[in-house]
């Protein structure tokens, strides 16, 4: 019987391993990865690894065991069907029989296309019989702190969301609780709704970036089409410009708004202020 986590190697992944370090045994987690070399820092401390791809079912044989515990991490391949890809998982979990399924969704309030495959996995998932948990992981702080270097160089924060609010948290936030749903006692079957204590707009956003750099950053609120055009000139493809236009509309009608604690509650302390995340940005 293992802790079992897909997308170690991500971003969050990564959180969620050293989280699962501090509370189980190193031989009792198993990171499931696609590279290897990638993984080689989990595997020098003892944790399992297992090789496989959301693409490639037959990667999966054998990677649960009835009992695990398995966190399925949503994948970024917006272009392979990720609720297919998903659903490979799923299947091989629920084969295995494995006691718990936890997914990292979207808030269940996000009707922005970008939620479209959580909608799809969740249905699958429930559709399917095994026993799950569903962690609508609200937006990340680093969405926006990792991309600061167009914001300082010109002193703005550009986006197309009005005067929305968002309740985001630090990535660390929703690692830890996956690890306490992982790790702890009766969360079968349950949905968490997860999100930031404090929920801010984008205007104090760029206020505290003024703050603590001691340069003027305003925020500036631009038409969903502008913003559009602003993310396809810097480069990124037409589809997920449209995507995350649309996730800016879904924050202006209040959708990232994420009020029920949920958050908080399973890690047992409050969440990151957005001003320790941008502070760590700012230090690099
Ligand atoms: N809530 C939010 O604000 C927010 C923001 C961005 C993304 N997300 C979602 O949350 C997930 C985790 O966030 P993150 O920051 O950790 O993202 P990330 O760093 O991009 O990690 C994605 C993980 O998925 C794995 N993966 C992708 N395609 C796969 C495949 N075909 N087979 C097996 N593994 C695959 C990647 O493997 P490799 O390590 O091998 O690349 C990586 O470990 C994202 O994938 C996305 O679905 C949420």
């Amino acid at each position: 019987m293992s802790i079992v986590v897909t997308g170690a190697t991500g971003h969050l992944g990564r959180f969620v391993i050293e989280g699962l370090l501090e509370k189980v045994p190193a031989d009792q987690i198993t990171a499931v990865v696609r590279s290897e070399e990638k993984a080689a820092g989990f595997a020098a401390r003892g944790v399992k690894l297992a090789i496989a791809d959301y693409n490639a079912p037959e990667t999966f044989d054998g990677v649960f065991s009835a009992g695990d515990k398995v966190l399925l991490i949503s994948g970024n391949e917006f272009d392979k069907g990720r609720v297919g890809q998903h659903k490979v998982v799923l299947d091989a979990a629920k084969a295995a029989g494995v006691a718990l399924l936890a997914y990292t969704s979207a808030p269940g309030s996000l009707s922005a296309a970008l939620a479209d495959d959580h909608r799809g996995t969740e249905a699958a998932i429930l559709e399917s019989g095994v026993t799950y948990a569903l962690l609508r992981n609200g937006w990340y702080h680093e969405n926006y702190t990792e991309n600061l270097a167009p914001v300082l160089e010109h002193g703005a924060v550009v986006q197309a969301a009005g005067e929305g609010r968002i309740s985001a948290a630090s990535r660390a936030d929703y690692a830890a609780a996956a690890v306490a749903v992982l790790t702890g006692e009766g969360h079968e079957n349950k949905t968490y709704e997860l999100g930031g204590d404090t929920a801010f707009g984008f205007a104090e956003y760029a206020a505290e970036l003024s703050r603590q750099t001691g340069k003027e950053i305003a925020y500036n609120a631009v038409p969903g089409e502008v913003y559009e055009g602003i993310l396809t000139g810097a480069g990124l493809p037409a589809p997920f410009a449209s995507i995350l236009a649309g996730v800016d509309a879904s924050i202006e009608k209040g959708e990232l708004v994420v009020a029920t604690g949920d958050l908080s509650r399973l890690t047992g302390r409050p969440t990151t202020p957005i001003a320790e995340s941008i502070a760590a940005a700012l230090k690099g």
